[in-house]
């Protein structure tokens, strides 16, 4: 099942990316020497009933570090997320994020941290702005934070023009960078995204890793899934789910010659079919 198992429609090529100008415009930031985890999973499992989502999951994650988790529908994507953020409790092992145990320090966790969902509550006939400033609301944050915040994330992500306009008018890369800017409201250290710019056009797509890069460079560490393995390849570190398994995990360059591949996508489909193949045997 070569592109079965992704989703369809995620294959650009490098001439793609070259009309886009994605090579040129995004360098990565690099990653500063080794620092204990910022977020450290143990064993971590999630059981739904019979079916096991997140099979004795084993990261550790650096501090300024984007790491991307890709997989097939189902892999247990979302689900190591929810988790990680606190909102869904593991069935056995433990994580802790930002110094904190997800289930004990649950509150703490939240604290530091940013969740932007697959399908992020925006509301729609409220205008940009006062999306936001329901957000700020929720955080508690008031005043002249809540101005100067709103002014500066508008800036950053480029929405200024737009900050009057109503959710439900704006495309789908707005809507993902008005997402984006909620989640960013209470300063979060780390940023959780589940599938952050899914459906979005390839131009809004390179206009979001702009901005994550730039988070990247103010020191945030950004754990996100996505199905599109172009963006797997902007990643420090990509890890492969397939069952509820990490099957892979390690830098995009590694990954490659490791497996003589010349695209993230060649290697994935070698390691899901070789190891269903050991599966069916
Ligand atoms: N609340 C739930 N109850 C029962 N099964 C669930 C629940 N959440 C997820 N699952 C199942 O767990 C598996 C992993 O789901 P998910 O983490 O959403 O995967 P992904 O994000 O990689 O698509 C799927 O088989 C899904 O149906
Ligand atoms: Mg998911």
């Amino acid at each position: 099942m070569p592109y079965g198992i992704l989703r369809a429609g995620l294959r650009v090529s490098a001439s793609e990316l070259q009309v886009f100008g994605l090579r040129q415009s995004l360098t990565r930031p690099s990653l500063k020497g080794s620092m204990e985890p910022i977020i450290e999973t143990r064993d971590l499992t999630r059981r739904f009933g019979e079916l096991t989502a997140v099979d004795r999951l084993n990261l550790a994650i650096a501090p300024g570090e984007i790491f991307g988790l890709v997989g097939p529908d189902g892999a247990g994507k979302t689900t190591t997320l929810r988790m990680l953020c606190g909102l869904v409790s593991p069935t056995e092992g433990s994580a802790r994020v930002a110094g904190h145990d997800v289930v004990k320090e649950s509150q703490a966790v939240k604290d530091q941290i940013g969740y932007m969902a697959q399908r992020f509550g925006l509301y729609l006939d409220l205008t940009v702005e006062e999306n936001m400033f329901f957000y700020a609301d929720l955080f508690g944050i008031l005043g002249e934070e809540r101005r100067e915040l709103t002014a500066r994330l508008l800036r950053m992500t480029r929405m200024e023009p737009f900050r009057g306009r109503q959710g439900g008018k704006l495309s789908g890369g707005m809507k993902q960078k008005l997402a984006l800017m909620c989640t960013l409201l209470h300063r979060p250290q780390i940023l959780f995204l589940d599938e952050p710019t899914n459906g979005v056009d390839p131009v809004s797509r390179r206009d979001f890793w702009t901005i994550l890069y730039q988070l990247l460079k103010d020191g945030i560490t950004i754990f996100m899934t996505t199905a599109y393995l172009d963006e797997a390849e902007r990643c420090n570190r990509v890890g492969l789910m397939h069952k509820g398994k990490l099957i892979r995990c390690d830098t995009p360059e590694r990954l490659r010659l490791a497996a003589g591949a010349e695209s993230l996508e060649a290697v994935f489909v070698q390691t899901i079919q070789a190891v269903e193949a050991m599966g069916a045997r």
